[in-house]
């Protein structure tokens, strides 16, 4: 019986050295931003190679792509390198999105550095091996408790304690830009790290990783109790995932992205608090708006939630001609008449 890496390099075998500008791998594809960014890159023509390991992505999220001739799919983990080593080849940009995103006091650490850590060398390590470019997705979580707000990329970063296990999502992304950078400089590898800011869709994972909005509109059509860590008076700038999506394309299109750090989300501040009682207005349940406050020690420990984050996009909107579209209601509304139709 052939193997997985046999078939594959019986594939090649056929089509070598035909580095096609408009083919490209997505790490992550069956997560929330890689199966949209798929869904666009299709529409635009693209070949897309995308590999899972479904840790929280779902297959549901592809499916609907899987028949599609320009799309192959391939349940691999980014830390099998013999295998991504393969994938990679003839692949003009690697859009590295798989990874293991913020978790709790409780959980273990270890897959965030295996995944973000050794998984990110491997993706760079090909892109080496076969001349492509890298798109990196690193996070807003990266600027920590800076308070040089609006957040712009070349601002210094303020990280909090390494005996504080949530911090290690933060560190791991920096970690990936830094080695970014050094493939960069040291190895000519095309790169470009995007700082996404929170996005969501009706493809978030509805857990704690997918960011408040969408478990809010969860807690909120199931008439359940929102759970908001502190007074929930801290801001966060969220984004549509179509606008996450639009600055992805535009980042890969663009020869001036390359080398560069580019924030890509929306700029529009809301509150955790007034969040929840938006989507409970959008929602027109017809039932109270039930909030719990739960103290931020009790969830976080010793560690400090970030009372404000909003990006600065003028670099995106210099170099990219990158706008963010669609208005936060706008964006709870469409999610929710999604999950409503789910
Ligand atoms: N969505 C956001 O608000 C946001 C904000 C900042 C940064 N980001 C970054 O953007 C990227 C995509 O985020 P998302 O919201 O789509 O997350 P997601 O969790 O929905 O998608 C990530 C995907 O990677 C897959 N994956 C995880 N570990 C893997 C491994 N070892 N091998 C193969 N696949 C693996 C998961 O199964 C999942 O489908 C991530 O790198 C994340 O850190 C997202």
């Amino acid at each position: 019986m052939f193997g997985l890496v046999q078939i594959l390099l019986y594939a090649n075998a056929f089509y070598p050295n035909s580095m096609q500008t408009k083919k490209v791998l997505i790490t992550g594809v069956a997560g929330m931003i890689g199966s949209h960014l798929l869904d666009e890159l299709l529409k635009k023509n693209y070949t897309v190679i995308g590999i899972d390991n479904y840790s929280f992505g779902h297959v549901k999220n592809i499916e609907h792509n899987l028949s599609n001739p320009n799309f192959t799919f391939y349940r691999v983990d980014v830390c099998d390198f013999e295998t991504l080593k393969i994938l990679g080849k003839d692949v003009h940009t690697i859009i590295h999105l798989a990874a293991y995103k913020k978790i709790s006091e409780k959980e273990a650490a270890m897959p965030t550095f295996e995944t973000n850590g050794k998984g990110t060398e491997n993706v760079f390590e090909v892109a080496k091996m076969w001349g492509c470019k890298v798109i990196f997705a690193s996070t807003s979580d990266v600027y920590g408790m800076s308070p040089d707000l609006p957040l712009r990329e070349d601002g210094d970063l303020l990280i909090g304690p390494s005996m504080i296990r949530r911090w290690n999502y933060a560190v791991s992304k920096l970690y990936g830009e830094q080695m970014a950078f050094a493939y960069y400089h040291d190895h000519g590898v095309p790169i470009v790290v995007i700082r996404y800011f929170g996005g969501f869709s009706s493809r978030s994972s509805f857990a704690w990783s997918g960011g408040h909005i969408p478990i809010f509109i969860r807690a909120i059509l199931n008439d359940e109790e929102v759970v908001v860590h502190g007074d929930g008076g801290q801001t966060r700038s969220m984004g549509f995932v179509d606008d996450l999506v639009n600055g992805t394309v535009l980042a890969l299109e663009s020869e001036k992205a390359v080398g560069e750090i580019i924030n890509i989300g929306n700029d529009e501040e809301l509150s955790v608090l007034d969040s929840a009682k938006l989507i409970h207005e959008i929602a027109k349940t017809g039932k109270e708006l039930k909030v719990k406050f739960l103290p931020m020690k009790e969830i976080f420990g010793q560690y400090k939630d970030i009372l404000r984050r909003i990006p600065d996009l003028s670099k995106a909107k210099a170099l990219l001609g990158y706008e963010p579209k669609v208005r936060l209601k706008d964006a709870i509304e469409k999610t929710i008449k999604t999950v409503r139709q789910q």
